[in-house]
């Protein structure tokens, strides 16, 4: 339990107390309320340099998939590093902007773009837009012509591969409502041959989230990869390929992890003869194990069978466990010597029945007032939160060595 380092090197209890880099958990809630999110802005850029750097034969443009965590901080962060990001809504498209990012190293992706916020990206010049039907295709043509623009299109494949995570986020079998169908790709790239507004320049993919082994990207690649010689053998040329994002993290104790070298090397091995750009869209992996909720015990409760305990943390603040049954690994921020351990219920204040973060955990006996850390919380987590019971959503800070500042948009 005392080992944190496979959720985030840069949370470690030192005597006994838990710090995030180099400030105290404990100190951070003598200026804010709980629950809140604390973020290490050194794992963020680590993660970053980390995955850029595996790469060896190629140099792909990195667009941090923004739904994962939309925080300006974070924002800036990667901005700075060079990264593109992966936007999904006028909002995020706005916001990524604002904060420092180059227009041409924007992808808008989404299967339910508006014809408001294609116009929008049109104006904004981006990199391209991933289309993910031909009716929308037909759209972003209608207002190329009315605005008199063009856009680089990459269509997103259907690949029809299973990614063999859960069941809410997996995006490329036949029946998910994503993509385009490998068959009918090449009848759309020659309907759009020398079209005067839309410049197909290649294919996108995205076989869904939490990614825990290299096979379904093997295979979801291998097909692509076969999907672009056949093209290339009728003469259409791919210039981008857009690999997506996916790649799983540690939640818990029975989190599988990918190499991340390993999955570069994939990617190469497959990709790197083709001479096309590759866009990698990773979120969950930059910023996923990042980020905790502090969170403080407002009351233990002995059930009949059970041990509650009740945090003001709930649902409203960290909805994965409600929603894809996720369990995020939990730890005390005091660690106590006592040897004897006592198995709880980790449960919100909402009414709920699924407001529920972890069962039958084991830890030292915690008290009324006791902090703890719900690890993993830096994706997919303050982005999906929510007011519901009329809740205040948490704040999120960033620590950076032995400072921290408040980031609440
Ligand atoms: C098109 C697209 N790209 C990238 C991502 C990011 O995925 P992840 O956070 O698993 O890397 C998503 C997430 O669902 C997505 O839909």
């Amino acid at each position: 339990m005392n080992d944190l380092s496979k959720y985030n090197n840069k949370l470690i209890y030192k005597k006994n107390k838990l710090f995030l880099e180099d400030v105290s958990l404990n100190t951070i809630t003598k200026k804010f309320d709980t629950p809140i999110f604390c973020y290490s802005s050194t794992q963020i850029s680590n993660k970053f340099n980390l995955f850029r750097s595996s790469f060896k034969k190629i140099k792909p443009l990195i667009c941090y998939a923004m739904k994962a965590n939309f925080n300006s901080h974070i924002i800036k962060i990667l901005a700075k590093l060079g990264s593109g990001v992966d936007v999904v809504s006028k909002g995020e498209l706005e916001k990524c902007l604002i904060n420092g990012v180059e227009a041409n190293k924007v992808v808008f992706s989404g299967v339910g773009k508006t014809e408001k916020e294609i116009e929008f990206a049109l104006k904004k010049k981006i990199k391209q837009i991933n289309v993910e039907s031909l009716e929308e295709l037909e759209e972003i043509e209608e207002i190329c012509k009315r605005l008199v623009t063009k856009i680089n299109i990459c269509l997103r494949v259907n690949p029809d591969v299973n990614a063999n995570t859960h069941e809410k986020i997996t995006t490329g079998r036949l029946e998910d409502k994503f993509g385009i169908p490998n068959d009918k790709i090449q009848r759309i790239f020659e309907k759009y041959n020398g079209n005067k507004f839309i410049k197909i320049t290649g294919l996108s993919i995205h076989i869904g989230s939490q990614i825990e082994s290299l096979d379904p990207f093997k295979n979801a690649f291998t097909k692509i990869r076969k999907q672009i010689l056949d093209l290339k053998k009728k003469g259409f040329k791919i210039l981008t390929l857009d690999l997506g994002g996916g790649i799983g993290i540690k939640y818990n104790k029975d989190s599988k992890i990918i190499d991340i070298k390993m999955y570069a090397k994939l990617i190469e091995k497959l990709f790197s003869d083709l001479g096309a750009e590759v866009i990698l869209e990773p979120g969950r992996y930059i910023v996923g194990t990042s980020g905790i909720i502090l969170t403080r015990v407002i009351r233990v409760k002995k059930g009949t069978n059970k041990n509650f305990l009740i945090v003001d943390a709930g649902m409203n603040n960290l909805l994965r466990p409600a929603l894809y049954g996720a369990i995020h690994n939990i730890c005390p921020v005091k660690l106590k010597d006592d040897k004897k351990r006592i198995s709880y219920d980790v449960v919100g204040p909402i009414c709920e029945s699924s407001d529920i973060f972890i069962k039958d955990i084991k830890l030292p006996e915690v008290l009324k007032d006791d902090l703890i850390a719900i690890c993993s919380t830096g994706a997919y987590s303050s982005c999906m939160a929510s007011d519901y019971n009329l809740r205040p959503k948490a704040s999120e800070i960033f620590v950076k060595k032995n400072k921290f500042i408040i980031s609440n948009n």
